[in-house]
């Protein structure tokens, strides 16, 4: 299955799928990686793993249909948004319906939506007294947040937590969980039905 991956920021999300392909867990490749600015981390992995990658210029009419034509010569079956920051335009969701998936850092429906990005989120869970949080992986429709869940991890939020411990406890289990379902996918093991979506196990 050929991935590709957007992303805006360090991109240790980037790295596991990538690292998952490579070891054979996926069975697929990243064909591609799309940052949306030139300062991002992601750039830097990418080049190292000699990965295409491609910056995002201009505004998202500008770039839509470059950005497109890329992917289908990378001929792209799969999109993973990791950390990425802006909106995906709609242009991009006709051409793979129902195949880009974003992770959040949270247990969706809660404490998704606007603002509701990085250390945000996990400042918001702590306020509000959660005894637990997590990861989870959705189709993306055309509004942030609420695509059809996919899969998620639960940790525990630990008394004392600062936002920052809580954040680096939700990435690592999204490091596990995003290859996990990423393989599923290419296993063709996922099945969507409407909007309820179940994943079928490994076969042996
Ligand atoms: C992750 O926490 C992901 O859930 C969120 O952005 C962060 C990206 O981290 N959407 P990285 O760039 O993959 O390290």
């Amino acid at each position: 299955m050929n991935i590709a991956i957007f992303a805006s920021g360090g991109g240790s999300n980037f790295q596991a799928i990538a690292d998952a392909c490579e070891s054979g867990h996926i069975p697929g490749r990243v064909v591609l990686c799309v940052a949306s600015r030139a300062d991002a981390g992601v750039i830097e992995r990418a080049e190292r793993l000699g990965i295409p990658h491609t910056v995002l210029q201009g505004s998202s009419s500008e770039w839509t249909p470059s950005v497109l034509r890329q992917l289908h010569e990378a001929s792209t079956q799969l999109i993973a948004l990791a950390g990425f920051m802006k909106m995906i335009p709609k242009p991009l969701i006709q051409h793979f319906p129902r195949r880009i998936l974003n992770i959040h850092p949270a247990l969706l429906p809660a404490y998704g939506g606007k603002g509701m990005y990085g250390i945000h989120v996990h400042r918001a869970v702590i306020a509000a007294g959660e005894a637990e949080s997590g990861a989870t992986v959705h189709v993306v429709d055309e509004d942030y947040d609420t695509g059809p869940i996919v899969a998620q991890t639960r940790v525990p939020v630990l008394s004392g937590d600062t936002p920052e411990d809580l954040a680096s406890r939700v990435l690592s289990v999204e490091h596990q969980l995003y290859p996990d379902v990423l393989r599923a996918f290419a296993e063709h093991r996922v099945r969507l039905s409407g909007n309820q979506i179940s994943i079928d196990p490994p076969r042996p």
